[in-house]
């Protein structure tokens, strides 16, 4: 039977006491409305470590919204349920005054000095779209390692940028070590999101045309095509014909030299990343090229 910790002192608590018996934690942050996603980072966990931990915390820090953040789906319940049934030892969630008891000012805001810098990785992309968003993760990332203190951290490639600024952390700490898992997608190629839940059925469908467009430039990049501006190209090509995305960035990057700008000219390595919204809802995914072959 799952533990099921409602603050995060509670946590730290129970965190040290697996520490102490010698045993290896794996932890998985979340903002809950768990998918099979979240489900396949806590499978590793569990295959990796001797118990397996996850936060569910809907981080206000991370938002630059306020509309996303009030709709962004909430069922604790439920996603201490599905937990359970994959056999993770302890899910734990709290308050931003429960995570900052001593770091708010008197209306219950983080007080400036408080945000942990996310680095070089932040920059461009998810950094530029989203004003304040990797200082958001990366303070609640860096606290929520405080709390659990594990062996192992999970994070989705989903959130490409999300983990290079959270790997770059864990190695500015000095730990954990941080790994991060495959994409894991809907049955006509949308990754699994949260955000997934606002979107009607057959606007599910019709967003796979992200997956599509990020396929189609790795079938390029596998004819041999390494021009970014190319590659580019046949990602924007194919996201027009959908006329219900609302397109924001569609780019490349190496993902050893990541930088804010689009790079030009021939690539050795490269990641394809897409950001849109269909109406209200807003959508990421990427992929390496050349990697499924
Ligand atoms: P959340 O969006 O709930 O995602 C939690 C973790 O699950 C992240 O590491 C994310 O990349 C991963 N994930 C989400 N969808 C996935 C998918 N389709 N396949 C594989 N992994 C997937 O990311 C966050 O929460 C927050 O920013 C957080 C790190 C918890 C900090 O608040």
């Amino acid at each position: 039977m799952i533990e099921r910790l409602e603050n995060p002192a509670a946590a730290a608590e129970w965190s040290a006491a697996q520490r102490a018996a010698g045993r290896t934690l794996g932890f998985v942050p979340t903002m809950g409305a768990l998918h099979a996603g979240h489900l396949s980072l806590v499978r590793r966990a569990l295959e990796e470590n001797d118990a397996a931990c996850v936060s569910v915390f809907v981080n206000p820090l991370q938002f630059d919204e306020a509309q996303d953040f009030d709709h962004y789906p909430r069922d604790f319940a439920r996603d201490v349920e599905l937990l359970d049934g994959v056999g993770c030892s302890m899910v734990f969630t709290g308050t931003l005054a429960q995570f900052f008891p001593d770091e708010l000012d008197a209306d219950g805001r983080l007080l400036p000095q408080h945000y942990v810098e996310p680095g070089a990785a932040a920059a461009g992309l998810e950094g530029a779209c989203r004003s304040g968003h990797f200082e958001g993760v990366a303070t609640i990332v860096d606290r929520l390692f405080d709390v659990v203190q594990p062996t192992h951290a999970y994070f989705g490639q989903k959130d490409y940028q999300q983990a290079l600024v959270v790997t770059d952390l864990a190695r500015r700490r000095g730990g954990p070590k941080v790994r991060v898992c495959p994409i894991a997608r809907e049955p006509h190629g949308l990754a699994r999101s949260s955000r997934n839940e606002r979107l009607p059925a057959d606007v599910r469908e019709r967003a796979a045309v992200i997956h599509r467009a990020l396929v189609a430039a790795d079938q390029l990049w596998g004819t041999g095509e390494r021009d970014a501006d190319a590659l580019a190209s046949r990602l924007s090509a194919v996201l027009a014909t959908e006329p219900g995305f609302e397109l924001e960035y569609a780019e490349l990057r190496d993902p050893r030299a990541w930088g804010p700008e689009a790079p030009h000219g021939s690539l050795e390595r490269a990641v394809a990343l897409v950001a849109g919204r269909f109406g209200p809802v807003r959508l990421i995914d990427n992929l390496v090229l050349g990697d499924a072959s």
